[in-house]
């Protein structure tokens, strides 16, 4: 079997290459749901919450919808405090992996002293290891970056590895890169070989292509697709058909039939809160259609659920 149409092993779990990446406020339940219409096998990421947050929050906003899973639970922290309650409400819920995010660069994480500050505070990161990894019985990851203000991913991922974590996701940056520029691509390959866990890329893959140059540069055991789902819940199953030697083709009735359930799941989830996230996401939909920028503008009027779905609707009976 060749590593393309081979699955990539996350300590117990079997999952195909091309995961979907968290992306937070935009990735949420919903979002999921809409990648399930297209993409049943793929793991899917939650959005990055602290332990402290998990502990407090109420338990419907946790609910976990069977469909969206095999999801792997993201959270971060800034010491041990909160991590053992936090790990038993999210096993409870029914996930199949945990994620630790030691990668955020936001002031309001790093202020606190949990996402990519602890890439520079080993110590503090090596007790939350240990303590997550005390507490979980499923496979454990970690999603990190290049260094916090300065490199060193290659220490942090000997670390990770001794500390019993299944696997790393490294998105090459360090945190005052932010999300631009260009990834360094050539660290990967570093972190590859600095241990054996299995090792994924996060930042810049949006094709096939993309991956497989990185595969070729670097040897990477996965990919994780962040802002190229956006407004596109189908190329996980594009990807990894294609990986498995496969074409899928999207048919337009199934992208107008996303777009309308994506708003429906939003005002379910969010009720009027959702208004202005529904308005995002449908604009990331009409990124590239025809009269893109009439659309945009009847879409930024749209006042009301109702404005939204007739949108939709005249679009799918190409009457706009
Ligand atoms: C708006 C936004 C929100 C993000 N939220 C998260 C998050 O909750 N957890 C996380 O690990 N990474 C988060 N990221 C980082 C992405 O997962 C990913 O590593 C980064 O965007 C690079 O990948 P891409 O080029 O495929 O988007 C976020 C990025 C963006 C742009």
């Amino acid at each position: 079997m060749s590593y393309w149409n081979s699955e990539l092993r996350i300590g117990s779990l079997s999952v195909p290459r091309f995961i979907g990446g968290p992306l937070d406020q935009l990735t949420d339940a919903p979002f999921r749901l809409v990648t399930r219409m297209f993409c049943e096998s793929a793991l899917l990421y939650t959005e990055i919450r602290h332990v402290a947050a998990v502990v407090n929050m109420p338990r419907p906003r946790l609910a976990i919808d069977k469909k969206a899973r095999p999801l792997n639970f993201q959270m971060t922290a800034s010491s041990t405090e909160y991590i053992a309650q936090a790990c038993e409400i999210v096993l409870e819920q029914g996930v199949d992996a945990v994620d630790l995010n030691i990668g955020c660069p936001a002031s309001n994480v790093v202020n606190c002293g949990s996402g990519s500050a602890l890439m520079g505070d080993i110590p503090r990161l090596t007790s939350v290891l240990k303590e997550f990894r005390a507490c979980l019985p499923c496979p454990f990851t970690v999603k990190m970056r290049a260094g916090f203000k300065e490199y060193n991913a290659e220490d942090v991922a000997r670390l990770c590895q001794d500390c019993g974590v299944d696997a790393l996701v490294v998105h090459p940056r360090l945190q005052k890169q932010k999300f631009r520029g260009t990834p360094d691509y050539s660290i990967l390959a570093s972190v590859k070989n600095a241990g054996s866990i299995p090792v994924m890329v996060s930042g810049g893959i949006k094709t096939f292509q993309d991956a497989q140059a990185v595969y070729e540069l670097t040897g990477v055991d996965g990919f994780l697709i962040g802002r190229a789902q956006l407004g596109a819940p189908w190329l996980l199953r594009q990807l990894n058909d294609k990986a498995a030697g496969q074409e899928y083709i999207l048919e337009q009735s199934l992208v107008y039939n996303a777009m309308y359930e994506h708003v429906q799941l939003l005002r379910n989830y969010y009720a009027h809160k959702g208004l202005v996230l529904a308005k995002r996401h449908i604009g990331y939909y009409l990124q590239g259609k025809e009269h893109a920028k009439l659309l945009r503008k009847k879409l930024h009027v749209s006042m009301t659920w109702e404005d939204i779905l007739r949108l939709i609707d005249e679009l799918y009976k190409g009457s706009l």
